[in-house]
């Protein structure tokens, strides 16, 4: 069944663990990941046209809304694949922070992916969207799935991860993001491993998982850790302040989200969090300091207006 307007809603994430290992011959690390999703949306409405077109509000105003943006060829390869001519006007309000390591613009793709596959009928189905999803970005098919999930290969193979509770984050967002291409080849250089090494794979301890299986934010706490961190640092040296600044305020920890800049900091739940927030909103070392929870949903329709 087709529709005239179909309106979604994709998570944002943070990686709980980011262990990275050398470059492979394609270029991408083969990475270990925990991924969690979390209540930062981005929100995807697509409306019958001839043609695909794209207005964003919220964050991004600058971003391109051409072939340039996630979203516009994630509708465009569903397009070619479901062998339609059938167009779409989407509109992308952002909440999650432009290139902040947070995976806003894989959420867009994977948003615009499940609208139009309403919007049009083509009825492709879960996995294969998240095939598609591989094929725009690495971190496309999370944002699909959501909840909690380990990733490998590179970071796109997905297997579910079982976790209790919901955990209480502090975001610091930065008004200058970072290219994730740029703090991999600063890792490239940090680590400076031969290309001997390229097969290894990393591999995640077993801490992270029996955390997140206990529910005790205490004991994810200790299990958190980014390989991206450091090089993230080199190239951002404020956020060294950032992470001291969560620490003084009482975060259980902190860490740089994926490839950054975002910085998130754990709080034992929300009145916790929300005085987190205060103290390092006061150390002014942040653009903006939120607060979210997760896990939450993967990308979801919210409101389907069928055809008139
Ligand atoms: O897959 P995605 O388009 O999000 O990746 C953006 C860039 O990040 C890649 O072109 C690559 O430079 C880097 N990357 C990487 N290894 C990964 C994921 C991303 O080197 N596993």
């Amino acid at each position: 069944m087709s529709a005239s307007e179909v309106h979604v809603r994709a998570p944002g994430k943070i990686n709980l663990a980011l262990r990275v290992g050398p470059a492979r011959d394609d270029g991408f690390h083969p990475l270990a990941t925990v991924f969690q999703a979390v209540s930062l949306y981005e929100d995807v409405v697509a409306r019958r046209a001839d043609d695909i077109s794209l207005t964003i509000r919220g964050r991004g105003e600058d971003l391109p809304t051409d072939e340039g943006n996630l979203a516009v060829r994630a509708a465009a390869l569903l397009r070619e694949t479901a062998g339609t001519e059938a167009g779409a006007a989407l509109t992308l309000t952002k909440q999650v922070p432009v290139a902040g390591g947070m995976a806003g613009g894989s959420a867009d793709a994977a948003a615009t992916l499940l609208a139009c596959d309403q919007l049009w009928g083509t009825g492709l189905g879960r996995e294969e969207l998240a095939e598609l999803a591989a094929e725009l970005g690495s971190d496309v098919p999370f944002a699909l799935t959501g909840m909690s999930a380990m990733g490998t290969g590179r970071g796109d193979v997905l297997t579910p991860v079982m976790s209790r509770g919901q955990y209480h984050w502090i975001l610091a967002v930065q008004d200058e993001g970072l290219s994730t291409p740029a703090v991999f080849r600063q890792w490239d250089e940090m680590n400076g491993l031969a290309s001997d090494d390229a097969e290894e794979l990393p591999q995640l301890g077993g801490e992270v998982f029996s955390a997140l299986l206990g529910g005790d934010p205490l004991i994810l706490a200790r299990a958190l850790g980014n390989d991206l961190e450091e090089a993230a640092i080199e190239l951002r040296p404020q956020l060294a302040d950032v992470l001291a600044a969560a620490e003084r305020a009482g975060a259980l920890a902190a860490l740089v989200s994926g490839s950054g800049p975002t910085v998130a900091a754990l709080a034992l739940d929300g009145p916790h969090a929300h005085s987190v927030a205060g103290v390092m909103r006061a150390a002014d070392v942040a653009a903006e300091i939120l607060t979210v929870t997760g896990p939450v949903a993967g990308a979801r329709v919210m409101e389907h207006v069928g055809r008139r």
